[in-house]
């Protein structure tokens, strides 16, 4: 999603904002653009439209010189993906130049205001008010003899942002004030990176790591005003504000693509190691037959829980389902799975000692920051003791906005995901659920000591099972592919643990390959779905040995008599004889199942568009993460 870049200091700044924007690549964008106030105090401005990589073109012929500057990739939203909706915009004397991240949501009341007092837009977006309305701004504190400089600039911002609704981030320099650049939030992250001599603030780590390992996130509702010499923040009430900056937590590098020719395929391969990685940090022995769970926090808290809510979107909703499935059907405790962006405007009425989980692989996603604070804000009005918000967040990022606000973290540890279909970090949460469904069965002993061993066990003898997986799949699902060019519709069924996984075959294919796909638990396909059913419509069925198995296999039977092309996600076993094509999983206990029948879908959802020819790692209208509601 957009990404902002800001510097200001004694290098010249324009390479340094096409460095950050490159880090920001991997969220998602459709236009880039930068400004620079350069060493004759003209403010210049640049954009393109589609990839960086022509704006790089457009800018390495210019002699754009100065030392402060703002950079953006903008993922639309208000207004089509071209040159003039990109970020910055300016005012209507070119001295003032804005990027921003949100919406702002009563930008056509003040656009409207705007116009009636001649001011002519240039642009669709709700941004373009933002300069224009500073430049008013500026235009009545001259009237004030105000001198032209930082301050000022700070003020005018101020005012400004007094005047807008919505959830923001943004980043203004203007020609007036060389050196100084103004920065402010509400609802969006804004981190400010501290160099010697230099300052760089940004949406997201991944600009800053490169330039300095020391930051200070800036808390909601403030503004900043940076110069060379230092940093003024202030809160929402005008209080400056003074606090220690703090390390980055995780290294935040972005990471190469290997040989691989996308990120997703690497990352698909990444996860035999994750699944390694995880029985070594989280899994320890206690004694010869006794594991324990480890985290970096007190988990006294947990031995009370009677409930648990889970807030999530997308992918990370569909890991959460699985943790869902292993916290009811293993741990005995019942759970709830909510799209946070249904949760945070119906949540369910408050019952005591209710954990509330949020799960998300950006920690940046505005429904799922949103209902969190919600939730905790709720919880606390009420002074009882038994509806506290008891908390934890599974996110892949420290030192996200997620990472910030909940004070126990389970740490995903799968390394910065750069393909926008979430793979490794989707499978980075489902271990995440497998401990903590082992924890609290432990806790709640509500299976054998002998139960909750045999699936510690497995999940240690995962990794190399999942190598051999994954490696055997590439060259199957690169075949099938092919099969794919004239397929308009995919079906996908599940059952139990696996109906999630159905899901997320159907939402990865659906995102990358643009082939409509709808995942079914598969018991309900004959109460409709079963209408779209042909030949042309590929029934993808996951059957893993256990409960639901022969259930299953005879709701695929459904599906072959209506003349639908049957695959099998299944290991090789009695009644698999159905299938027209089977891509096969090792024999491995029901439990563990999701972790392997989604690595055959991933796969072959990458093949398909790979085959296809379309941009696997940043697909069209999506973003890395989701930072508007
Ligand atoms: C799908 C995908 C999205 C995200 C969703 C939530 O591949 O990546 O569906 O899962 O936008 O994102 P996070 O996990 O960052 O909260």
């Amino acid at each position: 999603m957009c990404g902002i870049v800001a510097v200001t200091g004694y290098r010249k700044a324009l390479p340094l904002l096409i460095d950050g924007l490159q880090k920001l690549e991997y969220r998602g964008y459709d236009s880039a653009g930068i400004a620079v106030i350069n060493e004759d105090n003209n403010l210049i401005c640049d954009k393109s439209e589609g990839k960086l990589k022509n704006l790089i073109n457009k800018v390495s012929n210019k002699d754009i010189s100065g030392y402060v500057g703002i950079g953006h990739t903008r993922w639309a939203t208000h207004g089509k993906p071209i040159v003039k909706n990109a970020h910055p915009h300016l005012d209507s004397l070119g001295s003032i130049a804005v990027v921003q991240n949100g919406i702002i949501e009563n930008f056509q009341e003040l656009k409207s205001k705007l116009e009636k007092e001649g001011v002519d837009f240039k642009s669709d977006t709700d941004t373009e008010v933002i300069p224009h309305l500073i430049q008013k701004e500026l235009n009545n504190l001259s009237k004030l003899n105000l001198e032209n400089n930082g301050s000022t600039l700070l003020i005018a911002v101020r005012n400004v942002i007094s005047d807008l609704e919505g959830a923001y981030a943004l980043a203004v320099i203007w020609s007036g004030a060389p050196d100084s650049l103004v920065v402010a939030r509400r609802q969006a992250p804004l981190i400010i990176g501290l160099g010697e001599g230099e300052f760089v603030c940004a949406s997201d780590t991944p600009a800053i790591a490169n330039f300095t390992k020391t930051i200070l996130p800036m808390e909601d509702e403030e503004i900043g005003l940076l110069t060379p010499l230092g940093i003024e923040l202030y809160d929402s009430e005008n209080e400056r504000q003074y606090r220690n900056p703090v390390s980055l937590k995780s290294s935040e590098q972005v990471v190469d693509k290997k040989n691989f020719r996308h990120y997703m395929h690497k990352e698909i391969y990444d996860q035999p190691e994750i699944a390694k990685n995880w029985v070594k940090k989280y899994l320890s022995k206690i004694d010869s037959n006794q594991y324990k769970i480890n985290y970096a926090f007190d988990t006294n808290f947990l031995e009370g829980i009677e409930r648990i809510q889970i807030l999530a979107c997308g992918t990370s909703r569909h890991a959460s389902m699985v943790g869902s499935y292993l916290l009811e059907q293993f741990s005995g405790i019942p759970t709830n799975v909510f799209y946070a962006s249904e949760f945070r405007y119906s949540p369910p009425p408050l019952l005591p000692n209710t954990l509330t989980i949020g799960v998300s692989q950006s920690g940046e996603t505005a429904d799922t920051l949103a209902a969190l604070n919600m939730e905790i804000k709720r919880r606390k009005l009420t002074n009882k003791l038994e509806l506290q918000p008891n908390l934890i967040a599974i996110t892949n990022r420290l030192d996200s906005s997620m990472g910030r606000l909940v004070p126990n973290i389970i740490d995903i540890s799968a390394g910065i995901e750069i393909g926008v279909a979430a793979t490794k970090t989707f499978f980075g949460q489902l271990l995440s659920f497998y401990g903590l469904a082992i924890k609290f069965a432990q806790l709640r002993n509500s299976k054998s000591a002998d139960e909750i061993n045999n699936l510690i066990l497995d999940l240690i003898n995962l990794p190399p099972q999942l190598e051999e997986l994954v490696s055997s799949h590439n060259k199957i699902s690169e075949k099938l592919a092919h099969d794919f060019s004239d397929i308009k519709d995919v079906i996908f069924l599940g059952r139990g643990i696996n109906y999630p996984i159905a899901l997320e075959g159907a939402l990865k294919l659906k995102e990358i390959s643009y082939i409509h796909a709808a995942g079914y638990p598969a018991g309900e396909m004959k109460h409709g779905p079963i209408a779209l059913l042909e030949k042309k419509v590929p029934v993808i069925s996951i059957a893993t040995p256990g409960k639901v198995f022969e259930k299953v296999i005879s709701n695929a039977q459904e599906a072959k008599a209506r003349d639908s092309y049957l695959i099998g996600i299944a290991p090789k076993c009695k009644g698999i004889e159905i299938f027209d094509f089977l891509l096969p999983l090792p024999a491995i206990d029901e439990w563990l199942s999701p972790l392997v029948a989604v690595i055959p879908l991933q796969l072959l959802s990458y093949h398909i568009a790979a085959h296809k020819g379309l941009d696997v790692d940043q697909p069209r209208n999506l973003a890395k993460s989701v930072t508007v509601e």
